[in-house]
């Protein structure tokens, strides 16, 4: 695909299968949670974690997993940030704030499901800035349409259907562990970004050993997908957050993505844990100039 051009081709690509095929879970793997940082090549693919087979076969049927998953529970993920009494709403808006979002900016929010980021930056540009969303899911696509008014295109992170220099901040909430090659993603981010632009990640975290571990996870794959059951009445959207805690869990660890995103070309890449638990922060600067 060109940049800029969204083709036929690529569409079909992104089109969901049947909804009458089952998503749920076959069978448990452990998988290696102090997985290392893995090769940081610039040009080398580094997927966000190693296939999840509980979930789905091999890494070729991920993308097509992921993107399923969200078309059928899209209905559910403004249910699911209630849980949180929306306060991450309100988190994303605080913390692109801190990350410098100011009014006037043009900003493209990657992944941007219902709107929980795109919405705070809309508040922060102000009528003289505008947002842009992307998203492969047509299922979250309609959601956010009825919150968000600026433009809606529909693609993917590691692909970007935007012309290169665009924006002055790319945003990416809770969604860096779906695309299909962090590498690809990051070259994608610093290419859409003006000189001087800025990269905000937001991601979940999950401490690596001990006590903090067993806390989160007893939280994230225990209390959180039973209270979405409840709430919803979803076999799907508890799925869901089933598969958040295990993408989290099994998520390249923060130095392997500052140094993916180093390798891309980011400026000044850093790594912020603000709730653990909870919530990190990856920023990165794309040089004023070309070297
Ligand atoms: C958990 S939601 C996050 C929504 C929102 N950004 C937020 O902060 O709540 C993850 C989103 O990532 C999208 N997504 C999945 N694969 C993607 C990809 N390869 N590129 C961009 N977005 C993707 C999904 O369709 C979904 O809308």
């Amino acid at each position: 695909m060109q940049h800029g051009v969204v083709t036929p081709e690529f569409i079909d690509t992104l089109k969901s299968p049947s909804s009458t095929g089952t998503i749920g879970p076959k069978r448990r793997q452990p998988m290696d949670p102090k997985q290392s940082a893995r090769s940081t090549q610039a040009d080398e693919p580094l997927p966000p974690h190693t296939p999840l087979t509980n979930y789905y076969d091999k890494d070729a049927a991920r993308s097509r997993y992921v993107l399923d998953l969200f078309n059928r529970t899209a209905k559910h993920y403004n249910t699911i940030e209630l849980l949180f009494l929306n306060g991450g709403l309100l988190y994303r808006r605080l913390s692109l704030r801190r990350a410098g979002l100011k009014k006037g900016m043009k900003v493209l929010d990657v992944a941007i499901g219902t709107g929980a980021v795109a919405r705070g930056a809309t508040r922060l540009v102000g009528s003289e800035g505008r947002v842009f969303g992307v998203d492969p899911s047509t299922g979250m696509l309609g959601q956010a349409q009825k919150v968000f008014k600026g433009p809606l295109t529909r693609g993917v992170a590691q692909e970007l259907p935007f012309a290169s220099d665009s924006f002055d901040f790319v945003t990416m909430g809770i969604a860096l562990r779906h695309v299909s090659d962090l590498a690809a993603t990051f070259r994608e981010y610093l290419r859409v970004l003006k000189p001087g632009g800025k990269l905000w990640i937001l991601e979940g975290h999950t401490p690596r050993s001990g006590l903090g571990h067993k806390l989160t996870e007893f939280m994230w794959a225990k209390v959180i997908p039973g209270m979405t059951l409840i709430s919803t009445g979803s076999r799907d959207a508890k799925l869901l957050m089933d598969y958040y805690w295990d993408t989290v869990d099994q998520c390249v660890p923060p130095e392997g993505i500052l140094a993916a995103l180093e390798a891309a070309g980011f400026e000044n890449a850093k790594y912020e844990l603000v709730v653990p638990g909870a919530f990190c922060e990856y920023t990165g600067t794309k040089a004023q100039r070309s070297h």
